[in-house]
């Protein structure tokens, strides 16, 4: 499984080596190393999930390349290349296609959640975990960065019931309603359930301090 890992970690290195939207090469290893601790505890796959969670945002990369949209079912043929020259069976290179093809479907999102594989939930659970928290809050802020989103926009409405990853929140402050916020109670495993309560803990501490100064009453 190591060989595999480290094979496929420097093929993608390069790719990933210019992102700053909080997409790079230590949001996947994140991802990994937290999916592997959910695993110790929930069961699955445990190479399905490492191999998956190191590919699952290639779309993202995509994204960057054509300022375009892109769903994690467009990597799909890119991240089979990679996989096909692995010491991986049919089976398995499915199964983490499988994975990362759904891993961004949410209760909160317009099409609801159609996945029901251990190694999926943890998959989502994990990518879910990097969103929230002290990483997550930086992340969110790196990615309104790149694509120009303002930080917060107190005229707007938060209008947004359902969420749908192609359409984009009005600042940076309406992401955290319209998903941040809702991923605590989205966690598909118990394991993940308890650890997203500190990180969704410390974003409510976040957003009081951002109101407080934001107002000037601190
Ligand atoms: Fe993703
Ligand atoms: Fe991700």
């Amino acid at each position: 499984m190591i060989e595999i890992l480290e094979n496929i970690e420097k093929k993608i290195e390069k790719l990933f080596e210019k992102d700053t939207s909080g997409h790079d090469i230590y949001h996947l290893k994140r991802v990994m190393n937290v999916a592997l601790t959910i695993q110790e505890k929930e069961g699955g796959d445990r190479l399905i999930i490492a191999v998956s969670a190191l590919l699952h945002d290639l779309h993202r990369i995509m994204q960057n390349e054509t300022g375009k949209f892109c769903s994690p079912k467009e990597s799909i043929p890119k991240i089979r290349e990679i996989l096909d020259s692995e010491n991986l069976t049919e089976i398995q290179k499915n199964n983490i296609l499988h994975c990362i093809e759904y891993h961004e479907e949410y209760n909160f999102s317009a099409n609801g959640k159609t996945v029901s594989d251990i190694e999926t939930l943890i998959l989502q659970d994990a990518d879910n975990l990097d969103a929230i928290g002290a990483v997550g809050i930086g992340r969110t802020f790196s990615f309104g960065g790149v694509y120009k989103v303002k930080m917060w926009m107190p005229e707007k409405p938060f209008d947004r019931e359902t969420y749908d990853e192609s359409e984009k929140d009005p600042s940076i402050i309406h992401h955290f309603y319209s998903k941040l916020m809702k991923l605590k109670n989205n966690m598909n495993t118990e394991t993940a359930k308890n650890m997203a309560e500190k990180r969704h803990k410390f974003m409510e501490l976040y957003l009081q301090m951002f109101f407080e100064e934001w107002q000037g009453n601190i």
